[in-house]
């Protein structure tokens, strides 16, 4: 299992859970569309650690950001996302 880091608090991947599953589940602001590589609407720009696609995504993906709805994280991650209470709020 990963651990999970973002702006706000820390939590675990749950086996079988994609990182975007991970983060709309603990509350987290992430956008998306396909959920499966293909538009890039949930580009989330990673702080530390690294990821791995199973299958290499057809969007863009610039070093420093993932696509959350089909990588696998590779140990720890840190990403650069907030939940989705403080981003209404702001
Ligand atoms: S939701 Fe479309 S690439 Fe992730």
């Amino acid at each position: 299992m990963s651990k999970v880091h973002t702006r706000d608090l820390s939590f675990e991947l749950r086996a079988g859970e994609t990182l975007l599953d991970g983060l709309e589940r603990t509350g987290h602001a992430v956008e998306y569309q396909c959920r499966s590589g293909y538009c890039g609407a949930c580009r989330t720009p990673l702080v530390d650690g690294r990821v791995r696609y199973p299958e290499t995504p057809l969007a863009f993906v610039a070093s420093g950001e993932v696509l959350p709805c089909c990588c696998r994280p590779d140990g720890e991650v840190r990403l650069d996302v907030p939940l989705l209470i403080l981003k209404q709020q702001a």
